[in-house]
C-alpha cells in the first residue's frame, strides 16, 4: 500500500534522539529545556516570528493560543466546520462557542465574506485554517477582525512551507498553530508550536504551557502541562533542517500528479493561485457533481490497487453528534465537498512511479 502520509525519519533523528537520552535532561519543570529553546528558535526564524512556544500536541498549541487570548465562556468563535475536530474542540473546551461558516468551494478554505455576516456582539476570534496547506485568504479575514476587534487564530497546522501574498502563516494572525503530528510535512511523533508577534501574549502562553507558573510552585494563572519533551524537540531541529527537502519532494509530486490528472473529466484539481504557495500536505481531488457513492467507489478501488486514499474530512464537524449542540447550520459548500473530496498520497516517500500508477488508476477509474 502507498500510504496517504508517512513519517520521513532517518538516521539523524535517530542519533539525535540518542543523544537527548544520553544527556540525561529529558524535559524541563517549566517546560523550556535547552533542546526545546533551540527548537523554539529555529521554528521562529523559519515562520518569520517573533516568539514561538513548543508545546506536546497542535491541540494543544490551539488551546494556549485560544485562551491566551482571553477566550472564555460566552464568546464566539468564527472558524470552518470543513476541518479536524481539534479546531472546534478547543473553543468549545474554553466555555466559548464554535460558531461554524461555509468554506469557498475551489480552495476548501473559510470564506471571508460569510464571516462578515457572522459577526455578533459575542464574537472574540476568527480561527481561519490552511486547509491541505493551502492558506486562507488572510488579508480580508484581518480587515474583518481589525474592523471589529477580533483576534485570529491561525490553524496552520497543516501549512509548514506555505505562504500568503510571500509571507508564512501567522503574518496576519495574532498567533499560528502548528502540528508536528505524525502524518504533518515535519514531525516530531506529537508535538505542536504557537507562534506570535505579540510580546504579551507570548509570555502568558508560555506560563499557562506550564501551570500558569512563571516560577516553580508559583501559579499566577489557570494553566496545564503542555511541556514539549527534549526528544521531541531533537527530532523537530532535525526535520525542520529537512523539511526544504521534503516540500521540494511534495510540489513535485503534486506537480507531476496534476501533469497527469489534467486529462481527467469532472475533475477539479487543487489550484495554487497567484499569492499563495501551497504546502502540499495534502493532495485533494474533487469529483464534481458526485453525490457521496461514486467517490467512495472510487476510493475503494484505489485502495484495492494499493493507493492509500482517504477523505478529509468525511463529516464536517457540525454535523458531529457533540457539536450538534452548537446550533443546526446548513453549510452547502462544506456538505458537498465532504461528499465530493478524496486525498491522493504526494508525501515525499511517494516516487515519480508511484506518482504516474496514481495518476493513471484514477484516469482508468474515471473512465
Ligand atoms: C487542521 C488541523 N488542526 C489541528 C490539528 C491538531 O493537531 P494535533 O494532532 O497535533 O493535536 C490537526 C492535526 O491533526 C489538523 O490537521
Amino acid at each position: 500500500m502507498i500510504p496517504i502520509n508517512a513519517p520521513q525519519i532517518g538516521e539523524e533523528e535517530i542519533v539525535a534522539v540518542v543523544k537527548v537520552l544520553k544527556s540525561g535532561t529529558l524535559t524541563h519543570g517549566l517546560g523550556a529545556g535547552p533542546v526545546v529553546m533551540k527548537f523554539e528558535k529555529a521554528f521562529a526564524k523559519f515562520v518569520k516570528a517573533k516568539h514561538a512556544i513548543a508545546v506536546n500536541t497542535g491541540t494543544a498549541a490551539l488551546h494556549l493560543a485560544i485562551v491566551g487570548a482571553g477566550i472564555k465562556r460566552g464568546d464566539e468563535v468564527i472558524l470552518p466546520s470543513f476541518t479536524f475536530v481539534a479546531t472546534a474542540e478547543v473553543v468549545a473546551m474554553a466555555g466559548a462557542k464554535p460558531v461554524f461558516v461555509d468554506v469557498d468551494p475551489e480552495t476548501y478554505n473559510i470564506s471571508p465574506r460569510r464571516i462578515e455576516k457572522a459577526v455578533t456582539k459575542k464574537t472574540k476570534g476568527i480561527m481561519p485554517v490552511d486547509l491541505y496547506g493551502l492558506p486562507a485568504d488572510m488579508q480580508p479575514i484581518r480587515e474583518i477582525a481589525d474592523k471589529h476587534g477580533l483576534t485570529i487564530i491561525e490553524d496552520a497546522a497543516q501549512a509548514h512551507g506555505a505562504s500568503y501574498k510571500g509571507k508564512p502563516p501567522g503574518a496576519f494572525a495574532d498567533a499560528a498553530c502548528w502540528s508536528f503530528y505524525a502524518s504533518k510535512n515535519m514531525t516530531t511523533g506529537e508535538g505542536g508550536m504557537v507562534t506570535t508577534n505579540n510580546d504579551k501574549l507570548a509570555e502568558k502562553m508560555r506560563f499557562m504551557r506550564s501551570h500558569g507558573e512563571k516560577e516553580k510552585y508559583k501559579s499566577l494563572m489557570l494553566g496545564h502541562n503542555y511541556h514539549m519533551p527534549e526528544i521531541q524537540a531533537a527530532i523537530g531541529c532535525v526535520q525542520l533542517k529537512k523539511l526544504p527537502k521534503f516540500l521540494a519532494k511534495r510540489r513535485e509530486n503534486a506537480e507531476r500528479l496534476t501533469v497527469k490528472l489534467k486529462k481527467a473529466k469532472g475533475l477539479l484539481l487543487p489550484k495554487e493561485h497567484k499569492g499563495y504557495k501551497h504546502s502540499w500536505h495534502l493532495y485533494t481531488i474533487r469529483l464534481k457533481g458526485a453525490k457521496g457513492k461514486k467517490r467512495d467507489k472510487i476510493i475503494e478501488a484505489l485502495r484495492q490497487k494499493g493507493i492509500g486514499t482517504e477523505v478529509y474530512y468525511v463529516n464536517p464537524i457540525h454535523v458531529m453528534p457533540y457539536y450538534r449542540k452548537f446550533g443546526r447550520y446548513r453549510l452547502p459548500e462544506t456538505e458537498k465537498a465532504a461528499k465530493q473530496v478524496l486525498s491522493l498520497p504526494a508525501h515525499p516517500g511517494v516516487t515519480a512511479r508511484q506518482i504516474d500508477f496514481i495518476g493513471e488508476t484514477v484516469l482508468r477509474l474515471l473512465g
